[in-house]
Formats: C-alpha cells, sequence, structure tokens
C-alpha cells in the first residue's frame, strides 16, 4: 500500500521526478522508464479490469464506478482504500514507495489496474490473458486545460509555464504520455482487436447511469436499478470532491499541493472555452483536423 510515510520521500527531491525522458518516442517520467523492465514484464491475470486513459480523461471517476459495480454498489466498502491503493497505477513509481507492479503483485484477484500507456507501450501480458479493457477519453481542449491545472498542482511534473507555452507543448505532444492524438486514435484503432471498450468522457457527463449500463454489460453484470442509482450518485461530481479516498487530499503537499486548484477542479465538458483565446482555438482547430483527418474517432467538444 502507497501511505507516503517513508523517510525517502520526506527528503525527496522533487527536481528529480520532474524529468521527463522519451520511452519508444513518447516523453514519461524518468521514474518511470527507470522501471520499465518491470511494467513492461507485468504477468496480468485473465480477470485484471484495465482503465485506460490518457491524463485527465477521468480515469478517477470511471475507477471509482468500476470499483463501485465490483463491491456490489455498496459506498462503505469502496471507503475501505484510498483510490490509489484500491485501483493500482500499473506504471507508476515512486521512491520509498511500492511501485503500480508491486502493489499489484500483492493485490488479489480480481484486480482493477490503472495505466496511462499509449497501446503501443502496453504489456504483452494484457493481451495474452485477453483481459477486459475500459478506455475513457475525453475532448482534447478539455484535456489540455485540466492537465494544464494539474501541472500546477504535483510537485512530481515540470512545471507547465504560462497557458500559452504549455498548451503549445500540449500540441506537440511534448508533454508526459506524449501526444493525445497519437494515444486515442491508438486505443480507438485497436478498440475491435481485443476486449476494448472505449467510452468518452462527455457521455458520462450527459447521461452517467446509460454509460454505466454499457459497463455493466461488459462486464457481464447485473444490478438492480436501484443499485445503479447509487452508482451514479456515489460518483457524482460533488460527492466524489468530498470524498477523501478518492479526491486525493491523502497525498502530502509535497508532492501534491491543491491549494490554489484541486483535484476535483470543475468536473464539467466545455471549460476549455474559458481559458482558449480566439486565436489559440484557431491555431488549435487546424491542427486538430490534420491530426485527426483519417480517423472515424469524433469527440464533443462541449455538452
Ligand atoms: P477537470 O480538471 O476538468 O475538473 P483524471 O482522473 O483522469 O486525472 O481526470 C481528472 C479530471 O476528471 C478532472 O477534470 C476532474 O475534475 C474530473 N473528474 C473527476 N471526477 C469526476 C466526476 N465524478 N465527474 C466529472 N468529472 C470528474
Amino acid at each position: 500500500m502507497i501511505r507516503f510515510e517513508s523517510d525517502e520521500l520526506k527528503n525527496l527531491d522533487t527536481a528529480s521526478l520532474q524529468l521527463l525522458v522519451p520511452l519508444h518516442g513518447v516523453l514519461m517520467g524518468k521514474e518511470i522508464v527507470d522501471n520499465w523492465e518491470r511494467v513492461e514484464q507485468f504477468q496480468a491475470r485473465p480477470d485484471d479490469v484495465l482503465i485506460s486513459t490518457y491524463p485527465k480523461a477521468g480515469t478517477t471517476w470511471m475507477s471509482e464506478i468500476v470499483d463501485m459495480i465490483f463491491c456490489d454498489g455498496d459506498p462503505e466498502k469502496c471507503r475501505r482504500e484510498t483510490i490509489y491503493n484500491r485501483v493500482p497505477y500499473l506504471e507508476f513509481r515512486i521512491p520509498g514507495e511500492p511501485s503500480g507492479v508491486e502493489q499489484l503483485e500483492a493485490t488479489p484477484s480480481p484486480r482493477l489496474v490503472k495505466t496511462h500507456l499509449p497501446i503501443k507501450l502496453m504489456p504483452d501480458s494484457f493481451w495474452g490473458k485477453n483481459c477486459k479493457v475500459i478506455y475513457v477519453a475525453r475532448n482534447a481542449k478539455d484535456v489540455a486545460v485540466s492537465y494544464f491545472f494539474f501541472h500546477k498542482m504535483v510537485k512530481a511534473l515540470p512545471d507547465p509555464g504560462p497557458w500559452d507555452k504549455f498548451l503549445d507543448d500540449y500540441i506537440k505532444g511534448d508533454v508526459g504520455y506524449g501526444s493525445w492524438y497519437d494515444h486515442v486514435i491508438g486505443w480507438w484503432e485497436k478498440r475491435n482487436d481485443y476486449r476494448i471498450l472505449y467510452l468518452f468522457y462527455e457521455d458520462m457527463k450527459e447521461d452517467p447511469k446509460r454509460e454505466i449500463r454499457k459497463i455493466l454489460h461488459f462486464l457481464e453484470k447485473e444490478m438492480r436499478e436501484e443499485v445503479i442509482d447509487k452508482i451514479v450518485h456515489h460518483t457524482s461530481f460533488q460527492e466524489m470532491k468530498n470524498n477523501d479516498m478518492v479526491n486525493y487530499k491523502t497525498i502530502p503537499n509535497e508532492l501534491m499541493d491543491q491549494s490554489t486548484t484541486s483535484f476535483m477542479r470543475k468536473g464539467i465538458a466545455g471549460d476549455w472555452k474559458n481559458h482558449f483565446t480566439v486565436s489559440q482555438n484557431e491555431i488549435f482547430d487546424e491542427d486538430y483536423k490534420k491530426k485527426m483527418s483519417g480517423t472515424n474517432l469524433h469527440f464533443r467538444m462541449e455538452i
């Protein structure tokens, strides 16, 4: 379990954690790259359920939904632990704490696994074991805004600089986990080759119950109407914002400073309109059109 109590962590040089280095052409945290061999050789189990996203697409939201399903809709069972211990983050590693791989090895089945890896970097074992994957995609502009604020909050990420510069880096894919385009398109193109349920944040906002039903169907589970309603309620933005088991307030301030912006920041579709200037939007749209041409993957930019 990650407890953030080790001495190593107390004396941590956060600058060393902020380094991004390329791994097979994708920028990733140096800590992750240094631990890569263990991730690559990770042994999946057939009943593992993987929650995969580009950062800021609604990972925590989906993790809580799926854990609620696994707990038969009992919110008290979901309060047993923090979300990062209930749904370990496969490739993650922070000095002095168990890595995601170590956490998962110690987790009894059925396991929920979180990852932000682009599909080309996924350990083969997940495909060999035919694991189910729930992928959540969120529109590129809201992800850019959310990722910018996340960089300001998380001390293990590089300083994003001003919004204009961050947006530029993001468009080029010069951020952790690389290009949003490569990520969402990569997973989209393989969605019929493996057992992948590809969902959208905007659809979840529009009708969470409808999307939860899709998840239940995919996981081959049935639930009574009232239980589904309970899951919808427990995983609403307001409930999750006030729930310390999911809002990351258990992470020490030296690693995640939520004093100016919080992890559960706004939780809406379309906030980009409050941050993109007209000219940034034009540049973004032009580039978007080029990068998305040739795919039949469509996003709603607001709801
Ligand atoms: P914002 O920064 O736009 O508010 P991730 O878990 O992948 O890091 O994604 C975090 C984003 O999901 C944040 O977006 C956060 O507010 C939003 N989020 C978390 N829980 C949510 C919920 N229950 N409903 C809607 N959005 C949620």
